[in-house]
């Protein structure tokens, strides 16, 4: 290895390590091993998707990491803690803390108006009202809805939803963000702005962002794509692209 690429291994600090992973499910007699023997390290900074066809063990996987639901058997070290032997408490605390969500259905208070819902996490760390209101509208603008921010949940449609997810997500400025099919609901159009928003965000932050996409353009944005078959990682393929974007987006 070149002295220059070892230095940079080097630098290279591991935000997310999975060792000897397994998730099984008993359905009545049955066994479903959602993941079967999963390994692979993430580190600060990077822009990893998940991708696989339905049923492969991605929800699976994001779930575990986020620690939303127990490993059946193996280890979780996020940030260089083990989550794994978390009690609930723990785990909510970590979670707190820790990480963002952005969900495919995007879990808004339907009677809460924008700028309210992503305030809500804020209000959890006890940072006061005014100062929260503000980071709500400032990420509010940020996903362009301005103009919706005192609309409530229930009257604002899927994309716009999902944009207020998003800002959610990202307000509290989180280490690692996970998404589960963020822009599954939105047009073509939305969905890159946002990508490239959330990618944007994420640099400045030097946040970690971890998205499970079926959609091979979407995953064409990340860093590195972990490709998930029967809840084994079959290939591990990392992608050379500028600061921006996609290295096919010029083809398109
Ligand atoms: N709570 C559960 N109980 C039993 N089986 C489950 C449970 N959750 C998931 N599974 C099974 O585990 C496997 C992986 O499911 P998972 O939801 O992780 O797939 P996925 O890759 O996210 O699929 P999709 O792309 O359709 O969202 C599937 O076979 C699924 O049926
Ligand atoms: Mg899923």
């Amino acid at each position: 290895m070149a002295e220059e690429a070892q230095n940079l291994e080097k630098k290279r600090i591991p935000m997310i390590q999975v060792k000897n992973l397994y998730k099984i499910y008993r359905v009545g007699d049955t066994k479903v091993h959602a993941l079967d023997g999963v390994d692979f390290t993430i580190y600060k900074g990077e822009f990893c998707a998940i991708v696989g066809p339905s049923g492969s063990g991605k929800s699976t996987l994001l779930n575990m990491l986020a620690g939303l639901e127990k490993p059946t058997k193996g280890e979780i070290v996020i940030d260089r803690v083990h989550i794994e032997h978390m009690t609930e408490n723990q785990l909510v605390g970590f979670r707190r803390e820790r990480v963002g969500f952005i969900f495919q259905s995007y879990n808004l208070l339907k009677t809460l108006n924008a700028v309210e819902n992503v305030a809500l996490p804020l209000s959890f760390r006890g940072v006061p009202k005014k100062k929260r209101n503000a980071v709500a509208k400032k990420y509010l603008k940020l996903v362009g809805l301005e103009k919706q921010q005192d609309h409530m949940a229930n009257a604002m449609s899927g994309g716009q939803q999902q944009r207020v997810g998003i800002a959610r997500a990202l307000a509290v400025n989180p280490k690692i963000i996970f998404a589960d099919e963020p822009t599954g609901n939105l047009d073509s159009k939305t969905t890159m702005d946002i990508l490239r928003l959330m990618q944007k965000i994420v640099r400045e932050q030097n946040q970690t962002l971890i998205m499970v996409t079926h959609d091979n353009y979407l995953a064409s944005f990340a860093d590195r794509q972990f490709h998930i078959v029967d809840g084994k990682i079959t290939k591990i393929e990392e992608l050379h692209h500028g600061e921006y974007g996609a290295k096919q987006e010029e083809d398109r």
